[in-house]
């Protein structure tokens, strides 16, 4: 694990958009998996500004997102493909058919599930994955279970993760209560991993996820194993560390 210490969320998003920035020279047909949450929002801005000073070409770049709300269409701006969509994608050259995320609406979420493991299956896997972090410590929607869910697949999302995601809708019953995530394998499976944490509230779930047992209570904490994980977070989430 590499730990990158940064003195606060806007250098957190340019050490993390620099290794973004590394990947895509280095390769430039990269596939990216992508990450929403208020964590990426620095991150992407400094993408978006990159791309437009012409020094970053997705033209070639394909993407994967982690999740989506199950039940908002795109059209949503709750949903993770508009976030996605304002935040990023409408603003660089990358070709919007390149970009996936799941589908929220599908007729059948199971059989989306297997669509989209399938589709980053014939696509090679992921090259970067973004990751942030959840309260409870999950990675995607993964939320704290008894086991590893290795597939994409639906999830109920917990109750500290409607709470914690409320700010994003008008009151707490607006949030949807399940969702589509990647799953444990899919993450693990990417070449390199990326893990963005910012601000205090995250320190002692960031401490149990970097050092603490390997548990799916802790869903991030599989990330320990990954052989090439880099850890950026901010003096604050790294305070005690
Ligand atoms: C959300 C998302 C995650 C995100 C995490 C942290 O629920 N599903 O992909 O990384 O929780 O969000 P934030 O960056 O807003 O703290």
């Amino acid at each position: 694990m590499k730990q990158i210490e940064t003195k606060d969320y806007q250098d957190m998003s340019r050490k993390a958009a620099n290794i973004v920035f590394a990947q895509i020279i280095r390769k430039g047909n990269s596939i990216l998996g992508l990450a929403t949450g208020s964590t990426m929002l620095g991150l992407y801005e400094e993408l978006v500004k990159m791309n437009q000073k012409g020094d970053l070409d997705f033209s070639r770049v394909s993407s994967v997102n982690l999740d989506e709300y199950l039940g908002l269409p795109a059209i949503n701006p709750q949903s993770y493909r508009y976030y996605m969509n304002h935040n990023l994608f409408n603003h660089i050259n990358i070709p919007l058919e390149n970009t996936y995320l799941p589908d929220g609406t599908a007729v059948n979420p199971d059989e989306e599930c297997r669509k989209y493991d399938e589709r980053i299956h014939n696509m090679g896997g992921i090259d970067l994955q973004l990751l942030g972090l959840g309260l409870d410590g999950h990675i995607g929607f993964n939320e704290p279970g008894e086991v590893f869910t290795r597939e994409t697949h639906c999830v109920t999302l917990d109750d500290s993760t409607i709470k914690a995601n409320a700010r994003f809708f008008e009151n707490e019953d607006e949030v949807p209560k399940q969702a589509i995530t990647m799953g444990i394998g899919c993450i693990m499976q990417a070449r390199q991993v990326l893990l963005c944490v910012n601000g205090k509230a995250k320190a002692s779930i960031l401490k149990e996820v970097l050092y603490g047992p390997i548990t799916p209570k802790v869903p991030g904490s599989i990330l320990q194993l990954h052989p090439n994980l880099v850890v950026v977070a901010d003096k604050e989430a790294l305070f005690g560390l």
